[in-house]
C-alpha cells in the first residue's frame, strides 16, 4: 500500500508506487460523447472554459470513465493572450484564429487582467472538491514562446516561420512580448496553484521549430524563469515540461529549466530517453497519439514496449501529444486496463 494515496504524487516523491500513474494529455475533449454533449450547449469554446460547472464536469468525465492518475483542469493555453486583451477566437473546424499582434504599438495596448481568468481559478476550486482522494489536480499553461507563437501569428502553422523572422528582426518587440508572456504565466500558474493545483504543466507545444540558440533564449530561458518563481513559493509543486518535438535539445532542456518532469512526444527513440533523459530527470510519455487512435493491438504492444524500457525508473505514463478526436473510446479503454492492472 502506497502512502500517499495520489500515485502520480509518489512518483514525483521517487516513492515506489503499485501501478504506473497514467493521464493522458487532452483526455477530456470530443473523442468522449459526454463531452460532445456539453460543448454542444455552448457555441463558444472560451465559454466553456470559462463557465466553471460546465469545465468541472468536463474536466471529471474521463476520471469518472478510466479512473486516470490525474485530471488536468479543463481550459486552454490561449487564456492567456485572452486575458491579455488580445482577441481571440475558437472558430469551428478551423482552430484559435486570434488578432496578431506585432508592432510595440500592439503590444502596449496588452495589460495581464488576472480577474478574468477568476473562472478557471473557481473551476479549479470546485475540481479539487469533487476529485477522489487518489486522483492529482493538474494546473499548465503554454510556454512563452508556444503562445507567442498563436500571439504574433494569430493562427497555427506548420513551422512558425514568421515568428521566428519577427525575433530575428524586431529583436526589441520580441523580448518584451516574452516578458510579458512569462510575467503572465507566472502569476497564472501561481494563482492555479492558490485554488488547487498541485502540479503544473508547461506546453512548448512548438519549441520543435526553433534552432539550438533560439530554443535556449525563447524556450529555456523564460521556462528557468517560470520553474523558479514557482518554487520559491512552492517548492513542493513538481512541475512537468513539454518541450515538444525538441529532439535531443530535450536533455539540456532537462538539465537547465529546473522542471521535476519531461513530457517526450512519439518521434523520441526508447532507448535514447532510457539512457539520456532519465538519468537527468523524471520522464513523461510517449505513446502516440495516432496509433491510439488507429489499431488498438499495435498501441498495446507500443504501451508495452515503453513501460518496460522506462517502467523501472519513476515514470508517468502519457501519450505523446493530445488524444486526437476520432478515438475509439474502446481503444483508451483497452490502455487504461493494461495500465491499472500490474504495470509494476
Ligand atoms: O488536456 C486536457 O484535457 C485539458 C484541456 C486542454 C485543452 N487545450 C482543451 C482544448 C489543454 C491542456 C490544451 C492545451 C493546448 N491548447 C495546447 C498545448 C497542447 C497541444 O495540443 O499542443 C495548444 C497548442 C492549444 C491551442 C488550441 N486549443 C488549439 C490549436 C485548438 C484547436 C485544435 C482542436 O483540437 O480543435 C484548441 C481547442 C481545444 N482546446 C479543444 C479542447 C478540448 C477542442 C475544442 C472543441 O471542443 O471544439
Amino acid at each position: 500500500m502506497d502512502k500517499n494515496p495520489k500515485d502520480l504524487i509518489n512518483a514525483f516523491r521517487k516513492e515506489k508506487t503499485t501501478n504506473i500513474p497514467f493521464w493522458f494529455m487532452r483526455q477530456a475533449g470530443r473523442y468522449l460523447p459526454e463531452y460532445r454533449e456539453i460543448r454542444s450547449q455552448t457555441k463558444n469554446f472560451l465559454d466553456m472554459c470559462y463557465t466553471p460547472e460546465k469545465a468541472v464536469e468536463v474536466t471529471l468525465q474521463p476520471i469518472r470513465r478510466f479512473g486516470m492518475s490525474a485530471a488536468i483542469i479543463f481550459s486552454d493555453i490561449l487564456v492567456i493572450p485572452d486575458a491579455l486583451g488580445v482577441d481571440v477566437r475558437f472558430e469551428e473546424k478551423k482552430g484559435p484564429l486570434l488578432v496578431p499582434v506585432q508592432t510595440n504599438d500592439d503590444l502596449e495596448r496588452l495589460a495581464f487582467k488576472i480577474e478574468k481568468l477568476e473562472p478557471v481559478y473557481e473551476a479549479l476550486r470546485l475540481t479539487k472538491k469533487a476529485l477522489p482522494k487518489e486522483t492529482t489536480l493538474i494546473g499548465f499553461a503554454g510556454s512563452p514562446w508556444t503562445l507567442a507563437c498563436y500571439t504574433v501569428q494569430g493562427k497555427a502553422d506548420r513551422d512558425f516561420q514568421q515568428v521566428r523572422s519577427v525575433a530575428l528582426r524586431q529583436r526589441d518587440f520580441f523580448v518584451k512580448l516574452i516578458d510579458l508572456l512569462t510575467d503572465s504565466v507566472i502569476k497564472h500558474v501561481l494563482q492555479q496553484i492558490k485554488a488547487g493545483a498541485e502540479v503544473i504543466q508547461l506546453f512548448d507545444s512548438w519549441s520543435g521549430v526553433l534552432s539550438e540558440q533560439e530554443f535556449s533564449e525563447w524556450s529555456i530561458e523564460p521556462t528557468k524563469k517560470i520553474v523558479s518563481a514557482i518554487k520559491a513559493q512552492h517548492p513542493e509543486v513538481p512541475v512537468i515540461g513539454f518541450p515538444r518535438m525538441s529532439g535531443s535539445k530535450a536533455k539540456t532542456y532537462a538539465r537547465q529549466t529546473g522542471i521535476d518532469a519531461i513530457s517526450v512526444d512519439a518521434s523520441m527513440s526508447l532507448e535514447w530517453i532510457k539512457n539520456e533523459l532519465q538519468p537527468v530527470c523524471m520522464v513523461q510519455g510517449n505513446l502516440d497519439s495516432l496509433a491510439l487512435a488507429e489499431n488498438k493491438e499495435v498501441m498495446l504492444a507500443q504501451a508495452k514496449k515503453i513501460i518496460s524500457t522506462l517502467g523501472d525508473k519513476p515514470f508517468v505514463f502519457n501519450l505523446g501529444h493530445g488524444i486526437l478526436p476520432h478515438t475509439p473510446i474502446e481503444h483508451v479503454q483497452a490502455l487504461c486496463d493494461l495500465l491499472k492492472n500490474g504495470t509494476h
